[in-house]
């Protein structure tokens, strides 16, 4: 198996245009499923006062980011390549620390999550301009509408961080 094996495909890009946008949008996606699964872990043990609030919050943050990744992993094939969209394909290139284990009091989870949200909404916003300078100007508009939705989410985060 070839993991690097491209389709061919009627999109007129230049393969090595396609190639290099595949494995952008399958950086992306490890990311974002590695941050999928860090809010589920804080949706779960998440405790303190803020429990039931904190609790819905995480689980709505959560189905957003299923919903990029499916973006992202159907613009890589689309674009002839394939998805590496397999939890442990994810985690062996994240760049995301991960969430440490056990119960999470409510803001210091917040916080670890604020810094994730952060780190990956700058990454999103970096491959807009890589996408750009490649001329795919539909993959960059679909990190842009990711982008927007992050930085949306991390003002959702930080609001719980500022009195
Ligand atoms: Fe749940």
């Amino acid at each position: 198996m070839n993991t690097h094996h491209m389709r061919p495909t009627r999109i007129d890009l230049a393969p090595a245009t396609r190639e290099a946008m595949v494995e952008l949008l399958n950086r992306q996606l490890a990311d974002t499923l590695d941050l999928y699964t860090q809010t589920k872990q804080a949706h779960w043990n998440v405790t303190g006062p803020q429990f039931q609030q904190l609790h819905e919050l995480f689980d709505e943050l959560a189905g957003q980011l299923i919903g990029h990744l499916d973006l992202l992993a159907e613009r890589a094939t689309a674009l002839g390549g394939a998805a590496r969209g397999t939890l442990r394909m994810a985690a062996a290139v994240s760049r995301l620390p991960e969430m440490p284990a056990g119960f999470h009091d409510g803001l210091a989870v917040v916080r670890l999550l604020a810094d994730r949200y952060a780190a990956l909404a700058a990454s999103t916003r970096a491959a807009i301009e890589t996408a750009t300078r490649a001329g795919d100007a539909a993959t960059a508009d679909l990190f842009t509408e990711i982008s927007r939705a992050l930085d949306k989410a991390l003002w959702f985060l930080e609001a719980h961080l500022q009195a």
